[in-house]
């Protein structure tokens, strides 16, 4: 048995309109002031006055958010008791939401309670539909059931994962109207991430045909879309496409995960505060070079040969270790292309701060979910190694 888990997704131009359709009449936003600022707040609210609908909005979510306010959004919202509560913004504004829908479901549960050995938050949706409208195109987080919220302890803030199936949103509405406007370096950043999603679950442990369709599509579209927003950042089309493609990577990270990449970028993230796209985005390279250069089995040569070969990027008769490495070539000329950062160097963090926050780093990771599913395991040295290469730029030969 295995599972392929998603959402209702609604995508395209205008599909903001879907939320007249949504049968329920008290909404309880979840937002935060940068998306609100923006005015995307209104263009929802718009469209909420329009049907009759009534809401109250929680616009408090900051980034990496943190169990107090999560604790406080819940609060708020049962108190209001909506019937539909919509998530509008990024990963930090979707992890919010989903963690609120369950302690809203289930009241007398705490946030340990979320886990995914449990059969009752199977059960979600008998209080409220939860709607998740990402305003950036990266996340893929209105597809996924895992939350990622942050508690200070050990004198350091940990991210911890709070996870169900149940908890994946009831609708996603994708309309390109929200990350029209993100500017370009936000643009690129969430892409990386996006691209990290799809190419790191390409080979997880729990790849599988769904996962493994749905992350070649969305690599296939970002190659495409990003350097023709780069060149052009008010291009609809290829906004709507680049929204589209983060949704679809989503959908592949949700059931297939991803590995060692978000591990070392977690990390990475949480020390010197690096945007979570950026930070995955610049390790992509080195794990996929990694997991390419396992002596023990060949798996991720054949997994990124045919990835390179069903793009058409080399003709079907390429020896697989050239086809692979193919890969590689492309995702170095796309972060040129694009202006994204080559090594962990150049996200500001001096050598000194490098070498003073390496053991911290190493530790970090063997906390961090995401590397139980990497097809090549990693030890404390592995990792370590990792970072210092990708740090300073250098191709891995080990
Ligand atoms: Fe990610």
């Amino acid at each position: 048995m295995w599972f392929f888990f998603s959402p209702n997704i609604i995508y395209g131009p205008d599909s903001i309109d879907f939320m007249e359709n949504i049968s329920g009449d008290k909404c309880f936003i979840i937002t935060d002031k940068v998306v609100k600022d923006l005015g995307y707040l209104k263009i929802l609210t718009d469209v909420l006055d329009k049907s009759g609908k009534k809401y109250e909005v929680f616009d408090d979510v900051v980034p990496d958010p943190r169990e107090e306010g999560v604790l406080k959004a819940r609060d708020l919202c049962l108190n209001y008791a909506p019937d539909i509560i919509i998530a509008l913004g990024g990963g930090s504004v979707m992890d919010t939401a989903k963690v609120v829908w369950v302690l809203y479901e289930f009241p007398e549960f705490s946030l340990d309670d979320i886990h995914a050995f449990r059969n009752d938050l199977y059960d979600m949706g008998k209080k409220a539909k939860l709607v998740a409208i990402p305003t950036t195109s990266g996340t893929g987080a209105e597809t996924t059931f895992i939350t990622v919220i942050s508690r200070y302890e050990d004198e350091i803030w940990k991210k911890f994962f709070f996870l169900h199936r149940g908890l994946i949103p009831t609708y996603a509405i994708i309309d390109p109207i929200f990350p029209a406007g993100m500017p370009l370096e936000l643009t690129v950043n969430t892409a990386f991430d996006a691209l990290a999603h799809a190419i790191e679950g390409l080979g997880t442990l729990w790849r599988n045909e769904f996962s493994d369709a749905l992350a070649l599509k969305a690599i296939e579209l970002v190659f495409k879309y990003l350097p023709i927003i780069h060149k052009d950042e008010k291009n609809l089309e290829a906004r709507d496409f680049l929204h589209q493609a983060a949704t679809i990577a989503g959908l592949a990270f949700g059931n297939g995960q991803v590995h060692i990449g978000h591990t070392l970028g977690h990390s990475w993230g949480s020390m010197y505060h690096v945007h979570h796209g950026k930070s995955v985005g610049i390790v992509l390279k080195y794990v996929t070079q990694f997991i390419m250069n396992d002596s023990e089995k060949d798996d991720a040569i054949k997994i990124y040969a045919k990835l390179a070969k069903q793009l058409g990027w080399v003709s079907w008769s390429e020896v697989d270790k050239k086809a692979a490495e193919k890969v590689i070539e492309k995702l170095v000329d796309l972060q040129k292309e694009v202006n994204f950062p080559m090594s962990l160097k150049e996200t500001g963090v001096s050598k000194e701060d490098f070498e003073k926050g390496l053991d911290s780093l190493v530790n970090l990771c063997f906390q961090d979910a995401s590397s139980v599913l990497t097809p090549r395991s990693t030890s404390g040295a592995e990792f370590r190694k990792l970072y210092e290469y990708a740090y300073e730029g250098r191709d891995i030969d080990f």
